[in-house]
């Protein structure tokens, strides 16, 4: 027999350090004007020097096990979701069960870039759905500043720091109803980070050449990411037996105002069925879903069977959604 799961407890934190558009018009050659009207995008936060991925992720995660009136010792596993780990290994999954003293619980990595958190709330469910564990910590934290080109006006504006988390469990409550993930590796030159693997090692030339920073086709990877997260959605939520017109919010990762509003337009619900809160933090990546999955449960009124639709696209390519019934 397949076990439920659902969401136990939610947690998130954001660093107070914010950087508005102005602030950037000091950096590179761009405007307030014209970061608002292309991506929606206001401010975003960035994490102090000293603050790592899992700094910010162990007070996510922290407050998500607390939300879901657990002790760090009840969690049987750590997925974190992140394409700024703290270093190659060991995994932050690690650092973090360190950190939060999680002694009882396994822990690994994935990387699926803006998706991370969706792919790791459906491994997540799996587990749970099997009986191989109760309490399963899945977080998505992100530090973008570390890796983004502050040379770069193309995409310097477009991101931001923070960490977003949730504690799945044996439960019918905000239960995952399906869930759907794909991949498209043809695409991944789309947007990647060109050096510090296996392909390029460092050296001083990869330094020289700023290739340790992420690089994107912003043209071609918003033509695809609405096609993309639009047959996300739609195949989660024919999973789940249900319509577009059964959801009440959907959640989406958190790219660019212009790919959510013509997200909303293809799967044909209106804009206020779209959870948005990107003008405060931009692009978190692995992080943006998990975090507005956190804020649309605090604001948006949700009620006991409630359809919600988490969904997102991102390197790799990589694209996924989840139905949960609140
Ligand atoms: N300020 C001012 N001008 C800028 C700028 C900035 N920050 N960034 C780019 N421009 C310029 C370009 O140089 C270009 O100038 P040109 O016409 O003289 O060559 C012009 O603005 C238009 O650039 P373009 O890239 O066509 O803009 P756009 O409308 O496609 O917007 C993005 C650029 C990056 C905002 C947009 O493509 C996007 O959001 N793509 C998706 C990115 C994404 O979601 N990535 C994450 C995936 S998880």
């Amino acid at each position: 027999m397949m076990i439920d799961a659902g969401i136990l407890g939610l947690g998130c934190f954001l660093p107070s350090k914010k950087i508005t558009n102005s602030d950037l018009e000091r950096v590179v050659d761009t405007s307030d004007e014209w970061i608002m009207s292309r991506t929606g995008i206001k401010e975003r936060r960035i994490a102090a020097k000293e603050m790592a991925t899992s700094d910010m992720g162990v007070k996510a995660a922290v407050a998500a096990i607390s939300d879901a009136g657990l002790k760090a010792e009840d969690i049987d596993l750590i997925i974190v979701a992140t394409i700024t780990p703290d270093m190659a290994f060991p995994a932050t999954a690690c650092v973090i069960q360190d950190k939060i003293g999680a002694k009882n619980a396994a822990a690994f990595d994935i990387n699926a870039a803006c998706s991370g958190f969706v792919f790791a709330l459906v491994v997540a469910r799996q587990f749970i759905n099997s009986g191989c564990y109760n309490n399963i910590l899945v977080i998505g934290a992100e530090k973008l500043s570390s890796i983004v080109d502050w040379k770069d006006r193309s995409t310097c504006i477009l991101f931001g720091d923070g960490a977003g988390a949730c504690v799945l469990g044996r439960t019918s409550d905000r239960k995952i109803l399906s869930s759907f993930m794909g991949a498209d590796g043809s695409g991944g030159h789309l947007l990647n980070v060109p050096a510090g693997g296996s392909r390029l090692p460092a050296t001083v030339n990869t330094v020289k050449d700023r290739l340790h920073f992420l690089k994107m086709e912003g043209n071609e990877v918003f033509k695809i990411a609405v096609r993309i997260m639009v047959e996300a959605a739609n195949n989660a939520i024919k999973k789940a037996g249900l319509a577009p017109e059964d959801i009440k919010l959907f959640i989406p990762h958190q790219a660019n105002i212009r790919i959510l509003l013509a997200v909303a337009k293809r799967l044909g619900v209106p804009q206020d069925k779209i959870f948005m809160n990107i003008e405060k933090y931009g692009n978190m990546s692995a992080a943006s879903t998990a975090v507005a999955l956190v804020e649309a449960g605090q604001q948006k009124g949700l009620k006991k069977g409630d359809n919600v639709v988490l969904v997102a696209f991102g390197g790799g390519l990589t694209y996924g959604a989840v139905v949960i019934k609140w």
